[in-house]
């Protein structure tokens, strides 16, 4: 399906109406009894709002079919704080307490947890307008908090759960083009609407949803408006259609190919993998090479089940030579994505000396050499200084030792049958990055090799709201002109006054 069609947002197909299973309960099955719960069908459907009025029934929650002033808790699905309110005025009820306005995502988690959870950022409604205007005839409605949506990815949470998608493509194909033209400060402007974007419990579907969110200058809300009226952009259109667009796109997916090669090859007029390969003039690395050699499984994205076969063999190789080490799975996956293009793995150890520290990744390239299970490595030596300050610049490399590789996995490692592998295939070529640091670096290692846009606000929040240094290594105080030590990312975040983002809400 092409993913800049706006097929999602045809109204739905009215069902017809289900009231078997809104019928109350009785008091005795209440177990939470001040919360009085009321689900908005608008945009939710019959079916489905009496599929959750049911099972939130059946874990003792007090859902009202009728809204009353008694009501709590307004729980609404792909409305805005601002939909919400705008109903609220045309019902005749005036509610006389306050009651809080939610996503269904609330109510859903409570179901899942047999109880009430806590209402945070994530769950609240927006209210993009201001409401308290005294010329607005009609009943008043309840004062509501308005909740302010930080510019900043490290104040959101951004689960995987994407309500804007048909925009986010379209403002990650045009970063990525402006990546591709080095056009930096255009490709910051698409990728932090994006961010913004992908952070929204509702789906944006007028102009006027997009009212009070940061990070939407006039081009970006242009293209917004865009895709609302005809369901697709042409700047967009235009992009996917530009043979440069589609050359680097092609190029660099080819693993050592980086923009200043891929830019060599277009400008010496090649199109097509096939004829870069053929070309006998060119040089290509070592990685390249390898790139070509494997590009078929490397371009097919390494799954789950792939990912934690990858994590045993890690984990037997790294015990073998340091059986105290602690090695946890980072990057996409340890945001609880399902798919990612490698496997990073970040591997320290609380016990051994310096040089033991110094020859692991080397020893277990040797030992995964002789099994057979190791199709290309680079070992980039670590040019760690312990006194050096953080670095300022957002995106800059960190300093540990790492591996960059190419993994043979064995077909029979995988406990279940994989879509992407074809009959007959024995193994498949999988990327992994293995990053060591020293112990009392971990957390900060582990923050940034969890990554995502998310990992550079954070650094960009540092540096303008706390007069603070943060990087892979370490996060210094320039007003105390101390370094902040940390044993968990939980430390980093409360040094930093952040609240704490779990990383499947770290997905900017
Ligand atoms: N990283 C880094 N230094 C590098 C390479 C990566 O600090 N030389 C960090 C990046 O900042 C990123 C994280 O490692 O935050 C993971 O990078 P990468 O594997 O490229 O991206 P993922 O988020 O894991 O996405 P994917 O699923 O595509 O792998
Ligand atoms: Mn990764
Ligand atoms: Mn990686």
């Amino acid at each position: 399906m092409d993913p800049l069609r706006m097929s999602h947002l045809s109204p739905r197909k009215k069902r017809p109406r289900q009231t078997g299973a809104l019928t109350a309960s009785s008091p005795q099955d209440i177990k939470f009894q001040d919360l009085v719960v009321f689900i908005l069908e608008k945009k939710m459907g019959t079916t489905r709002r009496a599929f959750l009025t049911e099972l939130a029934r059946r874990k003792g929650f007090r859902v009202e079919n009728e809204l009353s002033d008694s009501v709590t808790h307004i729980v609404a699905e792909n409305n805005t704080g601002s939909d919400v309110l705008e109903w609220l005025q045309v019902q005749k009820i005036q509610a006389s307490s306050q009651p809080e306005l939610l996503d269904v995502s609330w109510l859903i988690e409570c179901i899942g947890a047999g109880k009430p959870v806590e209402m945070t950022g994530k769950h609240q409604l927006v209210v993009g307008r201001d409401y308290s205007d005294s010329t607005n005839p009609g009943p008043k409605t309840p004062p509501i908090a308005v909740q302010k949506i930080s510019q900043y990815a490290c104040q959101r949470r951004t689960t995987l759960n994407n309500f804007n998608q048909i925009f986010t493509d379209a403002f990650d194909i045009l970063a990525e083009n402006c990546e591709f033209r080095e056009n930096e400060d255009s490709c910051v402007t698409f990728m932090r609407a994006a961010s913004v974007l992908k952070s929204l419990p509702f789906t944006i579907i007028s102009m006027k949803d997009t009212e009070g969110i940061p990070c939407l200058g006039s081009k970006v809300k242009g293209i917004i408006e865009e895709i609302i009226e005809d369901g697709e952009s042409s700047e967009v259109k235009a992009v996917l259609n530009d043979e440069r667009y589609q050359s680097f796109k092609l190029f660099t997916s080819v693993f050592g190919v980086g923009l200043k090669t891929s830019e060599k090859w277009f400008r010496m007029g090649f199109r097509t993998l096939s004829k870069v390969r053929s070309e006998k003039s060119l040089k290509f690395t070592r990685m390249q090479q390898a790139g070509f050699l494997y590009y078929e499984d490397l371009v097919s994205c390494v799954t789950r089940a792939e990912a934690e076969a990858v994590s045993v063999l890690v984990k037997e190789a790294v015990w073998a030579f340091l059986p105290d080490a602690f090695v946890t799975m980072t990057g996409g996956f340890r945001r609880g994505k399902k798919m990612g293009h490698d496997v990073d793995f970040l591997i320290t150890s609380p016990g051994s000396a310096e040089d033991e520290e110094q020859q692991l990744l080397q020893k277990v390239m040797n030992l995964w050499e002789k099994k057979g299970l190791l199709l290309y490595y680079d070992l980039v030596e670590s040019t760690f200084e312990k006194l050096r300050l953080p670095s300022r610049k957002v995106d800059a490399l960190d300093h540990f030792q790492k591996c960059f590789l190419i993994f043979k996995l064995p077909r029979q490692r995988l406990d279940s049958d994989q879509p992407s592998w074809q009959e007959g295939k024995t193994w498949k070529a999988i990327r992994v990055d293995l990053v060591m640091c020293p112990y009392e670096r971990r957390a900060f290692a582990l923050l940034g090799w969890t990554g995502s846009r998310f990992e550079r606000d954070l650094r960009r929040y540092a540096t303008h709201e706390q007069k603070m240094i943060l990087d892979n290594h370490a996060l210094y105080d320039k007003t105390k002109r101390i370094f902040l030590k940390a044993e968990s990312e939980e430390e980093i975040f409360a040094h930093l006054g952040l609240d704490y983002i779990e990383p499947w809400e770290r997905n900017a």
